[in-house]
C-alpha cells in the first residue's frame, strides 16, 4: 500500500516553518513529519519569518472590505485603504511561493477586479473561479440583482505549477456513462477517471445548522478548499493560509497530509481551528489509508499524476504516520 511522505523533499524542510523570533505558535498536529502550525498573529508581521521560495499553495480568504465583524476592526477598511493593504499582504506572501507554486484568493465583484490586476503584475493568472453559494432567492434587494457568487482567482508563479487534475475529477454518474456506452467510448480514460472540475463551483454556503459549522462568521465550505488542496499542493506540501479563520484549509490539510502555516489575529477563532483539527483527525486517517489505495490503483493503471517532485508522490510511510491529535 503506498503510504504518505515523511518529509518534503524537494520542498522546504520542515523547520523552515519554525520562526527563529517571535510570534506565538500553536501546533495543531503533534507529528513533526507533518506539522500545522498557526501564528497568533497580523500576517504582516508574522509572514517575513518564513523562507522565501517554501510554500508550495496560498489559500488566501482575506476580509473582503465589506465590513463583517470578526471580533476586531480588520474588515473595516474600505476603499483605496482596503487596497492598500491588500497589496501590502500580497507583497509579503508572493515570494513565499515555491517555483511550482501557485495562490487562491478568494473576493468578490466589488474588489475583485483590482485585486485581480495587482495579482496579474506578479504571477500567471490561471483561473478565475465563480463560486455559487447556492443561496436561496429570498425577496431582498429591488433596484439590482441578487448578488450570489464570490469569485476566487488562482494564479500560478511560473508555467509549470503543480497541478494534480486526476486528484479532482469529477466522476461521471451512471447516466452520462450509458450515454458513452458507444463503441468508440469503451476503455476511455476521461470516462473511467471523470471530469476535470468546470471554473463554476457550486456548493452551499454552510449555514446554521450545517454539522460543518463552527464559530465564525465568513467560514468556507471544506469541499472547495479540499480542492484547492488536493490539486495545487503536492503530497507533503506546504500550504500557508494568512488569514487562517475558523482553520478550513488547516483542516483539509490534515486530513490530505499536507503541511500547513497559518495566521489569525482574533484568540477565538484560533482556539476554533484547534479543535476542528482536532476533531478531524480520526477522519484524517481512515482518508489517508483511502487515499494511498486509490493512489496505488492509480499508479497501476498507468494513470497517477506526475508529482511535482519524484520523491514527494513516492515516498513511504505508515497511514499511521498522519499527524496525531495535539493534546
Ligand atoms: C474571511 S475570514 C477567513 C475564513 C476562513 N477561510 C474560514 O474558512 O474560516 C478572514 C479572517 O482573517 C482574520 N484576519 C484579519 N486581518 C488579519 C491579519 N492582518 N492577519 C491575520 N489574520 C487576519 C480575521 O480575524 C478573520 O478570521
Amino acid at each position: 500500500m503506498r503510504t504518505l511522505p515523511e518529509a518534503v523533499p524537494g520542498a522546504a524542510a520542515a523547520d523552515t516553518i519554525t520562526p527563529t523570533v517571535g510570534g506565538d505558535a500553536i501546533a495543531l498536529t503533534a507529528t513533526p513529519a507533518l506539522p500545522a502550525l498557526l501564528y497568533q498573529e497580523d500576517v504582516l508581521d508574522g509572514v517575513r519569518r518564513l523562507a522565501d521560495g517554501s510554500i508550495d499553495l496560498v489559500v488566501a480568504d482575506p476580509p473582503y472590505g465589506l465590513g463583517k465583524d470578526y471580533g476586531n476592526d480588520s474588515d473595516r477598511l474600505s476603499g483605496q485603504a482596503y487596497l492598500e493593504w491588500s497589496e501590502r499582504w500580497i507583497d509579503a506572501v508572493v515570494p513565499k511561493l515555491s517555483p511550482r507554486g501557485s495562490l487562491y484568493l478568494f473576493c468578490t465583484w466589488q474588489y475583485s477586479p483590482e485585486l485581480f490586476v495587482m495579482l496579474k503584475r506578479r504571477l500567471t493568472m490561471v483561473n478565475e473561479i465563480i463560486w455559487d453559494r447556492r443561496v436561496p432567492s429570498m425577496g431582498g434587494t429591488t433596484r439590482k440583482y441578487s448578488s450570489v457568487h464570490d469569485n476566487i482567482g488562482f494564479f500560478a508563479k511560473a508555467r509549470d505549477y503543480y497541478f494534480d487534475l486526476d486528484s479532482v475529477r469529477v466522476p461521471y454518474d451512471a447516466e452520462t456513462k450509458k450515454a458513452r456506452s458507444r463503441p468508440r467510448f469503451e476503455g476511455k480514460k476521461w470516462l473511467e477517471v471523470g471530469y476535470n472540475p468546470k471554473d463554476l463551483w457550486s456548493v452551499p454556503r454552510i449555514h446554521r445548522q450545517d454539522p460543518e459549522r463552527a464559530d465564525h462568521p465568513t467560514q468556507k465550505p471544506l469541499q472547495i478548499v479540499e480542492r484547492m488542496v488536493l490539486s495545487s499542493c503536492p503530497p507533503g506540501g506546504l500550504v500557508l493560509d494568512p488569514f487562517t479563520g475558523s482553520g478550513t484549509t488547516a483542516v483539509a490539510c490534515a486530513r490530505h497530509g499536507r503541511r500547513f502555516v497559518g495566521f489569525e489575529i482574533n484568540p477565538a477563532y484560533v482556539d476554533v481551528a484547534r479543535a476542528r483539527v482536532a476533531s478531524v483527525m480520526p477522519l484524517a486517517r481512515a482518508d489517508a489509508a483511502q487515499a494511498a489505495e486509490a493512489a496505488e490503483a492509480a499508479a497501476a493503471a498507468s494513470i497517477a499524476a506526475v508529482p511535482s517532485t519524484p520523491a514527494a508522490a513516492n515516498d513511504a510511510g505508515p497511514a499511521d504516520a498522519l499527524p496525531h491529535l495535539a493534546s
